[in-house]
């Protein structure tokens, strides 16, 4: 594993979502340089300005930002967030058409600037805009990804850690599937340190059952409705964890991550993206994991991945 040298973070679109993840990755040194590029100047130029503003107080990264595409030039992964947002009331497949539109014209201009770049899509609908991104671009699948369950898996992880009274760092669980709606747990392969999920108790913790677990994938599926009923937006958490997914990339780390990519033939799953465990270096997605899944779980990937299909098609994909 070698990590990148002066490791260059571009992101597209200086919206909450787009400056979040460019203040997580300031915070946590996950690139020596981050650039924003967005098609409002006086936005990106503000945003940029009121970040590097605190730059005393982080590592030291460099910031720049601007409405010309050019800065993404030598970027080695490039964040997109470009796009229209999800409102109260509606789904994240709901913004599908106009997020692909976007996508379009956008996609071919940053490739021919940044041809080497590792894509990561973060707009919604998170895998169809990366069945887009993919199609659009011609890019192999490991290359082309988005952050799909990265976040739904830290909510999840945070609520157990709650609950069982450990760090979330110590609860192993992952959602995989659909960014969205669909989305489930993969309970059978949950554990606390290495105790099966279900069998975790200690003199202060009762144990979890079946019908708790619901609750809490439930909970999960409905986190981001919750922030934007009460906020308008996500974006703190979505943060985070798209600069966690940069570093992955940009450290050349081998870790083991829920990314959205386009699957061929995954448990017969083909022409759609999910999120599955993948694992990512330097090159992007290295492979994508043959993880145990229950034959319940088989069936949620297989209603997962005809949610998606629904929405790819009157797209055109
Ligand atoms: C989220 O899950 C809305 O996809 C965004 O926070």
């Amino acid at each position: 594993m070698a990590e990148i040298e002066n490791s260059k973070l571009a992101i597209i679109g200086a919206g909450a979502v787009g400056t979040s993840i460019a203040y997580a990755a300031i915070i946590r040194g996950s690139a020596r340089e981050v650039v924003i590029s967005d098609v409002d100047a006086a936005r990106v130029e503000a945003e940029m300005l009121d970040l590097a503003h605190g730059t005393l107080f982080t590592g030291s990264t460099s910031i720049t930002g601007g409405d010309d595409l050019d800065i993404v030039i030598g970027a080695h992964v490039i964040v997109i967030t470009a796009g229209a947002k999800q409102h109260a009331g509606q789904s994240r497949l709901d913004l599908a058409s106009t997020n692909v539109d976007i996508l379009r014209d956008l996609m071919p201009k940053l490739v021919a600037r940044a041809p080497d770049a590792v894509y990561l899509l973060v707009t919604n609908p998170c895998d169809v805009m990366v069945v887009a991104a993919h199609e659009i671009s011609g890019l192999p699948s490991g290359r082309v990804f988005g952050s799909g369950t990265v976040l739904d898996t830290s909510r999840l992880r945070w609520l157990l850690a709650e609950r069982v009274g450990v760090s979330a760092s110590s609860v192993h669980a992952m959602i995989v599937g659909e960014h969205g709606d669909s989305e489930f747990p993969l309970w059978s392969q949950a554990s606390v340190g290495p105790v099966p999920i279900l069998e975790w108790r200690t003199e202060d913790v009762p144990p979890l059952d079946l019908d708790e677990l619901d609750r809490i994938a439930n909970d999960v599926r409905n986190a981001a409705y919750r922030v934007i009923a009460g906020k308008g937006a996500t974006n703190y958490a979505i943060g985070l964890s798209v600069a966690r997914i940069a570093e992955a990339v940009l450290r050349d780390e081998g870790a083991v991550l829920p990314l959205s990519s386009m699957l061929t033939d995954y448990r017969g799953i083909s022409g759609v993206a999910l999120s599955i465990p993948s694992v990512v270096d330097a090159r992007g997605i290295s492979h994508v994991i043959d993880a145990p899944f229950s034959p319940s779980e088989l069936e949620l990937l297989t209603i997962s991945a005809e949610a998606v299909r629904k929405t790819l098609r009157p797209l055109g994909f």
